[in-house]
């Protein structure tokens, strides 16, 4: 067995790119001050243990791709629906998933949930906290089945071993961050564990057929902390988000190796857990009692489902210096191209005004459908004149003031009138197709924000 050197290596946190002298800039992905040094041990790649787990005589044979037969990827349900429609179905065996997100936000509920809730034998893994802690959880969350393992060991090579010798159907890893293994030197979270441990994982559940969920600490910008490697290491990534001061958590699909991204599951956390909604729109716009200046509902589509959200606008005067600007679920860029419309097209002067816009709930939306119901929310608030309650937009506003057509139209149309909403402003350009016979709502088409301006402003 040859000397085991050791080497000091930067890499960029940000993409992974390694160097052998710290930079400021990353050559590879333009970011700066991302650079972390590193231990890296040379000479000992795989060490005895964490082979233990291979089978020696594993056959990965050259063949034709016709050859190939494919049976019905077979799935195993969670035993929460939700779930199980966000990952297309529910788990494929020997699948890594990842699941992102921001500390507090709810991960290990979640996952820990899951481990109670399936009918099949899961190792939950976890770094973060005692088997006392979890046990706690768990009894806030419901019944324990005999089949749920815990165990808090971090070091890999052991952990498999253990995940081997309890042979369970899922192994779930809380989180990937605490996860650490011999081959590397550096301290568990380091971007060369996160990715070596991850890497591990992956032999591993592609050799056995158990499935791992890894749980990710995301970092405030939104970035899994760390390596992006790791997105590329996994089939799947669930991102779990939300506004930690509201009850809503939205678990989305970044990465699909077995089905669509684009399903998303609602969830509502509770002295009990995490709940599913079942009518999101409902509770998002329980809320209203009086018609208030500033506020207008879009028919947005979350994943594949519509629902009903509320955008506040507070348009006022600026007093101290320089005027503010501020988004909450909502792109500040994309409110700061719309003033700039507002302004050009229909001459109102955001200029010496504060704006804040906040989107209910504390869900972030991505759907450009809710331009117009900002656009109206913007004007509404800037005029102190009221939207009716009963009035509900969806579509997007382009730089010249056009309002453009967005997807899935009669979907959205369907749900504002199920939730007793009597007029919805959408594009002309949807115009073709829709049978306005269909929904109990008065349909207006428009192509310019002036003529939403003068239906409801003047
Ligand atoms: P947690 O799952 O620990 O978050 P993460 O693993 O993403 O860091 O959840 C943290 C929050 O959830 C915590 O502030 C308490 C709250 N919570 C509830 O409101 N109800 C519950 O039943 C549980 C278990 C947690
Ligand atoms: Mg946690």
């Amino acid at each position: 067995m040859g000397k085991v050197k050791s080497k000091i290596v930067f890499i960029c946190s940000n993409c992974g790119h390694n160097s052998a002298k710290w930079e400021g800039k990353c050559p590879s992905c333009s970011e700066w001050n991302t650079f972390k040094e590193e231990i890296i041990r040379e000479g000992s790649r795989k060490p005895a243990s964490s082979e233990s787990w291979v089978s020696k005589n594993r056959s990965n044979p050259v063949q034709s791709l016709s050859s190939v037969t494919i049976e019905d990827l077979p799935r195993l349900p969670t035993g929460d629906s939700e779930l199980d429609r966000v990952l297309g179905g529910g788990i494929v065996p020997g699948s890594i998933i990842l699941v992102g997100g921001q500390p507090g936000i709810g991960k290990s509920t979640l996952l820990l949930q899951v481990a109670l809730q399936i009918p099949h034998k899961t190792l939950y893994v976890s770094g973060e906290e005692s088997a006392e802690q979890i046990r706690m959880r768990a009894n806030r969350l419901g019944a324990i089945p005999e089949g749920c393992m815990i165990t808090t060991e971090t070091f890999l090579p052991k952990l498999l071993k253990d995940a081997i010798d309890t042979d369970p159907s899922f192994l779930i890893i809380d989180s990937i961050q605490t996860i650490s293994t011999n081959t590397v030197e550096s301290t568990a979270g380091s971007i060369s564990q996160v990715r070596e441990c991850a890497a591990e994982l992956q032999r591993f559940s592609k050799e056995t057929g158990i499935a791992v969920f890894l749980i990710g600490h995301i970092t405030k910008d939104g970035n899994l902390a760390g390596p992006k490697v790791l997105e590329h290491v996994v089939d799947t990534v669930l991102q779990f988000e939300g506004d930690r001061h509201y009850v809503y958590r939205i678990l989305r699909n970044m990465k699909n190796r077995f089905g669509s991204t684009d399903e998303m599951g609602i969830y509502q956390m509770g002295p009990g857990g995490l709940r599913i909604v079942e009518n999101p729109s409902e509770l998002l716009l329980s809320q209203r009692e009086e018609n208030l200046s500033g506020s207008a509902i879009c028919a947005t589509i979350e994943g594949q489902r519509p629902i009903l959200v509320e955008t506040q606008a507070l348009v006022s005067q600026a007093v101290y210096g320089n005027p503010q600007r501020s988004a909450t679920g909502f792109e500040l860029r994309r409110m700061s191209m719309l003033l700039a419309v507002l302004e050009k097209r229909l001459g109102l002067q955001f200029g010496q005004n504060d704006v804040f816009l906040n989107v209910v709930g504390g869900i972030r939306i991505d759907d450009p459908a809710m331009d117009l119901s900002v656009i109206a929310a913007l004007i509404s608030s800037f005029s102190d004149i009221e939207i009716p309650q009963d009035v509900c937009f969806a579509a997007e506003v382009g730089l010249s003031g056009e309002v453009r057509r967005v997807n899935r139209i009669e979907q959205r149309i369907q749900e504002a009138a199920r939730l007793g909403f009597k007029r919805i402003f959408i594009s002309r350009f949807n115009q073709k197709g829709i049978d306005p016979a269909r929904f109990d709502i008065q349909i207006h088409y428009i192509s310019k924000i002036t003529e939403l301006y003068q239906s409801l402003f003047i």
